[in-house]
């Protein structure tokens, strides 16, 4: 027996080069088990990563200014704003901080033509109203 549900569509995020290599995040609006918060997307060694803005620590959203997440020294640390935890941003492991050892919560993405994407799943929904 097959499962018959479509896959849901992929979400609109923005456009390739709108993320430098580990420069500033992309925001974007996602639903996560039903409740509304953001995500952000990073270029890493070339490669993009998404997250939800949510800190394993305590449930806050972690950018110093918007889309602000990154180290100062070399960019290789997202840094939450209000405790200091420090997630390697290529895999968002803690690796430093109050909740070391947990880890935050990845976005599906695919980039292709130009254009970043992010797939929906049985957690991430997008917004009522579509992507913004
Ligand atoms: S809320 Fe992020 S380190 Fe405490």
């Amino acid at each position: 027996m097959t499962d018959e549900r479509a896959a849901p569509p992929l979400q609109p995020l923005c456009r390739s080069a709108e993320l430098a290599e580990r420069g500033r995040a992309v925001l974007f609006d996602l639903v996560h088990r039903g409740e509304p918060m953001r995500g952000f997307a990073l270029r890493i060694d070339g490669r993009v990563v998404a997250y939800l803005n949510r800190c394993a620590h305590r449930p806050v959203e972690m950018d110093w200014q918007p889309g602000d997440f990154l180290d100062a020294l070399d960019q290789r640390w997202i840094v939450c704003s209000m405790h200091g935890a420090h997630y390697d941003a290529a895999t968002g492991r803690c690796a430093a901080g109050p909740c070391a050892g947990g880890a935050l919560t990845p976005v599906p993405v695919i980039e292709l033509d130009g254009r970043v994407c992010w797939q929906p799943g049985a957690d991430l929904q997008p917004p009522p109203g579509g992507p913004r």
